[in-house]
């Protein structure tokens, strides 16, 4: 189904199972401990061998000699596979570093050997005893120090360009009779998921399969078989359940490769998790930023100037952290400027992690307009309202498919009591605690991408979906249930949901905050064509049949919707493709964020007391399942303003916090309440669902809102991330 026209009246809009609140219907596997998790396919695979990961202990430079013969002859080993043993592979498409490093060493903890055992303990022993001599060479492990010689990123369609310019920057912040300009810096983030990086991998001849935790099965179906030079038809991707991914799982990683080759070097099922210690410098993270922002206004707040440069490093070959993005597009402004540079580090691979450009690039711009909200004596909220935009601002012909950020910002301050709030910073105490209250805005793209399902009907009147598109803990399971519900007429219990298998059509996947809404068009669109075949086979003209309650009307003619395939189950396929309507209308998200904290007079805690949350996403499928992934991302905002930074040890060049236990992210006490409201929206020209992503634009904007509450509390202005007490006191 080609979408290219906005959405008129479907069967969706009848509402009768989209848009409820409903449980996730796999709610009780994952409760019960019944949920298929990669490392735990005891059904698929009885008894397989266990592979222990070794990890890089230089970041740069080369292996000398490698001494395996102690790990060989250790008990139960049943293999060792490295870079000198494992054959030609390709490097993949996505990824910067290579997965199996050696004898050159891209990064710290890059995967150097994999070795099997009968047993985990027996493998791990074993590894230890791996003896590598490594001749180091000096890196670039230092963000600051590296700027001087930062050149302009390459562009591509997920970077966009390196640079824009509207009108005369330079000119109008020079005229402005207010300005601002300051430097904010965000650290680098682990995207510290549950379930780590895991694989079970079995080959049957020449023939691959992988039970794997990855949000995207197409991409990893594609990159393993050319890493591995296999045709694609040969390998298989299964992976139905993922404990967490946050964009560390949208490529493949080390445990992936490693599996397939231990498991082809041990000529028996091979599975491997990557050890917590190693996640943090082996897998990819959020890279650090620098970012300077220049506001200028008139004394009435409309900003007549405004630029944002983001500095930010990666291995030599890869990409920028895009945080000048949602500058291009959040606030008017006649004169502009936004560019990002882009420093080669040595350290471990920089990459996509939620809301990767936005997230970190509105804890900067949010801070920004805070402060200048304060130089022109302006509410902040109201400051936002003068410099809305219904119209990109980079080019004024391309209005938004809908933008009711201004809705958001009232709605939100009104039900926050942002009334009470003082506009001058510290006069707020209750006891021992400063109370501040502020606020910033929330902004992430939607994007649209092309997304098959296959559905099936059998005699009973049930419906079976299957397509590749992922379940990351998000509630794709629930969403696409109900969508093929409504679609064809049934209740819940009779659909049936299979997902995350590279031997269905191939979906959007889950990234981006794109999935929900493209994943279910999908599926809309095979349902679509079902209902099309069912209507031919009962003799019904299939625009004037009906779908409801299991049965299908034309007239007075009432005829079970099972008794279709009472010769035998149907089979439909589709896919939603777009047209223009991204290209001629920019889709985003909007809202906005309400914080209040209190902060200790004496100690300087910081405790965040009260969060809201309002957005603008289109049509909401699920208001629970959005409402859940909402609080979720409120809660990553809070940890990023308040805790969350891998510590870079800038002569050595790894993380040195590679656990959960140095890399802290909040916990239910660091999050007390939460409020989220949905707009009541429709979008016409996102889908035939109306639907937009959600799950990114609760992150967008968290950060800077703590940061402007702690500002409001203590009159101390922070510009550095995270907001410990040490950078305040
Ligand atoms: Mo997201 S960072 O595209 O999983």
């Amino acid at each position: 189904m080609k979408f290219d026209t906005p959405a008129t009246t479907n069967p969706i809009d009848r509402l009768k199972v989209v848009g409820q609140p409903l449980d996730r219907i796999d709610g009780p596997l994952k409760t019960t401990g019944t949920a298929p998790y990669a490392y735990e396919r005891h059904d698929v695979v009885a008894d397989p061998a266990y592979g222990h990961v070794v990890g890089a202990a230089i970041a740069k430079g080369r292996i000398q000699r490698m001494d395996l013969a102690a790990a060989r002859h250790a008990p139960g080993v049943l293999a060792i596979v490295t870079a000198a043993n494992a054959g030609t592979l390709d490097k993949g498409s996505f990824n910067t570093a290579r997965l199996l490093g050696g004898p050159d060493i891209e990064h710290y903890h890059q995967a150097v050997a994999l070795v099997v055992a009968e047993s985990f303990e027996q493998a791990r022993a074993a590894a230890e005893l791996v003896r590598i001599d490594y001749a180091p060479e000096p890196g670039s492990f230092n963000l600051r120090a590296a700027a001087g010689s930062a050149t302009l990123p390459h562009e591509n369609d997920i970077t966009g360009p390196a640079e824009t310019h509207v009108g005369d920057f330079t000119e109008a912040f020079a005229r402005a009779p207010v300005t601002l300009d300051e430097t904010y810096t965000t650290p680098d983030h682990s995207h510290a998921m549950m379930e780590p990086h895991a694989t079970l991998a079995q080959w049957d001849g020449d023939r691959l399969t992988v039970w794997t935790s990855n949000q995207m099965i197409a991409w990893a179906n594609a990159d393993l078989a050319k890493t591995l030079g296999l045709p694609k038809e040969k390998v298989r991707v299964v992976s139905p359940f993922i404990g967490g991914g946050f964009g560390g799982k949208l490529f493949l990683r080390a445990d992936v490769l490693l599996a397939a080759l231990g498991a082809r070097a041990a000529g028996r099922p091979v599975k491997v998790a990557l050890q917590r210690p190693l996640i943090a410098n082996n897998t990819t993270h959020r890279p650090a930023t620098i970012q300077r922002i220049r506001l200028g206004a008139e004394r009435d707040g409309t900003i007549t100037a405004i630029a944002h440069e983001s500095l930010s490093g990666d291995l030599k070959g890869g990409g920028p952290e895009t945080a000048v993005n949602q500058t291009r597009l959040l606030y008017a402004g006649r004169n502009r400027m936004t560019a990002m540079r882009l420093a080669v580090l040595d350290l471990p691979e920089g990459n996509a992690m939620r809301a990767p450009g936005e997230a970190p690039g509105m804890m900067a711009l949010e801070i920004a307009m805070d402060e200048m909200a304060e130089k022109l004596g302006l509410d902040p909220v109201e400051f936002r309202i003068r410099n809305d935009t219904q119209v990109d601002p980079e080019n004024p012909q391309r209005p938004f498919s809908s933008r009711p950020f201004i809705e958001c910002l009232r709605l939100g301050a009104e039900r926050f009591g942002w009334s009470a709030r003082s506009p001058r910073p510290g006069q707020r105490r209750e006891g021992q605690w400063l109370i501040g209250m502020a606020m910033a805005a929330a902004f992430r793209n939607n994007l649209l991408m092309k997304s098959g399902a296959r559905v099936r009907l059998d005699k009973a009147g049930r419906v079976t979906v299957e397509t590749d598109m992922t379940d990351i803990g998000t509630g794709s399971y629930t969403i696409i249930a109900q969508t093929a519900a409504e679609t064809m007429g049934v209740p819940m219990e009779q659909v049936v949901v299979r997902l995350g298998d590279s031997e269905f059509p191939v979906s959007a996947g889950s990234g981006g905050q794109f999935g929900a809404n493209n994943a279910t068009s999908g599926v809309y669109a095979a349902c679509v064509k079902l209902r099309e075949e069912v209507a031919r086979r009962l003799g019904f003209n299939s625009r004037e049949a009906e779908f409801s309650d299991g049965e299908v009307r034309v007239g007075n003619r009432t005829i079970a919707l099972g008794a279709a395939a009472a010769e035998g189950e149907i089979v439909a396929e589709d896919f939603i493709e777009y047209g223009d309507l991204d290209k001629t209308h920019q889709q985003s998200t909007f809202g906005a964020h309400f914080v209040e904290v209190a902060v200790d007079r004496a100690t300087g805690e910081a405790r965040i007391r009260r969060m809201l949350a309002v957005c603008a996403a289109g049509r909401i499928l699920n208001p629970k399942s959005a409402r859940s992934q909402v609080i979720g991302a409120m809660t990553m905002g809070a940890g990023a303003a308040l805790m969350e930074e891998l510590a870079v040890d800038t002569r050595r060049g790894f993380f040195v916090n590679h656990d959960l236990a140095g890399y802290e992210v909040p916990v239910h006490a660091d999050v007390p309440h939460q409020e989220v409201i949905f707009l009541d929206e429709t979008d016409p020209f996102s889908s035939p669902m109306k639907a937009k992503g959600v799950g990114e634009l609760g992150i967008c904007g968290v950060g800077a809102a703590v940061a402007n509450a702690i500002y409001s509390a203590t009159g101390v202005r922070i510009r550095d991330y995270p907001i410990t007490l040490d950078k305040y006191l």
